[in-house]
């Protein structure tokens, strides 16, 4: 029976970026912990079906069969759901990214979200969502907090087993927009994963963003406590700024920003000018989204979409966890 799983994206306020040593056990444990709002737009829906006797998994991303890579980082995730199950079927995954065409903001987080949902239900497991959230952790950190809707924490955990690695959902006094602005097309140069790596091993910043990072979170989290934006917006982009100082300093050095990114942060350097909050976050591409309150939304968003270069903007609230869409033909 086919089980489909929809998942929505999540933009991290407060980053992760960098990975604990976990002595090649593949257990995909954060550096440090993170702090994110799930968005109600964009997201990744996902149809996983046994297919006994088949000898290999198969993928089908946005309606294009895959191969090489790709797959082999999904079989490797099925393999850990198999494990978990007892079970040795090959399955067949069919996945949709819900995201403006070719706008290179389709992430990890949602889609190995909704793998984890569809892929441990078409296995027979019923996890908790602590259990999801792990699980789907080992896909990509990331994807551990689009199990759960609104503001979400990823604790960092202490355990070697990565047990105590899981996201949870924060209670907050405040409402915000995050206005998501477009400034590319096509795949982005390097992936999270590698620049991460990159930067942890070759970047002499990267020791002070993990030791300056619980701090970001503490406050990060006694803003959304007292209902303070202003002070939300202003932790969002140091900590975004250091994470990307991080890759200004690897060597060889790399950066996610275009000329489009930075015409976009002088914009919201600009709003902020005439009075209205708002704040930028950047994560492994070259995409601004910006935090806001909801009745500012409409300016800050016509504000960007003036931006020359800028191909389209997207005004997000808080969205809710994943869900199983279907379950059964
Ligand atoms: O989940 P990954 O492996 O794609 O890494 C995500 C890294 C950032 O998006 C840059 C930050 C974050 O916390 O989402």
């Amino acid at each position: 029976m086919p089980v489909t799983a929809y998942a929505h994206t999540n933009i991290a306020l407060v980053k992760y970026w960098g990975k604990r040593d976990d002595g090649g056990r593949g257990l995909n444990l954060p550096a440090v912990g993170s702090l994110s709002l799930t968005l109600d737009r964009f997201g990744t829906e996902t149809t996983v079906e046994l297919a006994p006797g088949h000898a290999s998994d198969a993928l089908t991303l946005d309606g294009t069969s895959r191969s090489g890579a790709e797959l082999g980082r999904v079989t490797s995730f099925l393999d850990l759901v198999r494990q978990a199950a007892g079970k040795s079927d090959r399955v067949h995954v069919s996945s949709r990214n819900d995201v403006p065409t070719a706008a290179g903001l389709a992430s990890s987080a949602s889609g190995f979200c909704a793998l984890a949902f569809a892929a441990s239900r078409a296995f027979g497991l019923t996890l908790d969502e602590r259990a999801l959230s792990i699980l789907a952790r080992r896909g990509s950190g990331s994807a551990a907090r689009s199990v759960f809707g609104g503001f979400v924490q990823l604790h960092l955990g202490t355990r070697e087993d990565g047990e105590d690695c899981f996201a949870e959902q924060v209670p907050a006094a405040l409402e915000a927009r995050l206005v998501v602005v477009r400034c590319a097309t096509g795949p982005k140069e390097v992936s999270s994963t590698f620049g991460m790596g990159h930067a942890q091993r070759t970047s002499p910043y990267f020791p002070a963003w993990v030791a300056t990072h619980p701090a970001d979170l503490v406050d990060a989290h006694a803003a959304l406590a007292h209902g303070d934006l202003a002070k939300l917006g202003e932790v969002m982009e140091h900590s975004t700024l250091k994470m990307h100082a991080t890759t200004f300093a690897a060597r060889p050095p790399f950066f996610y920003w275009t000329p489009t990114t930075l015409a976009a942060l002088a914009a919201v350097r600009e709003v902020r000018a005439r009075g209205t909050g708002a704040w930028a976050t950047m994560d492994a591409g070259p995409h601004v989204k910006v935090l806001c309150a909801p009745a500012d939304a409409a300016v800050v968003a016509a504000s960007l979409a003036a931006v020359p270069g800028v191909l389209g903007v997207d005004v997000a609230a808080a969205g809710p966890g994943a869900r199983i869409v279907r379950s059964g033909a």
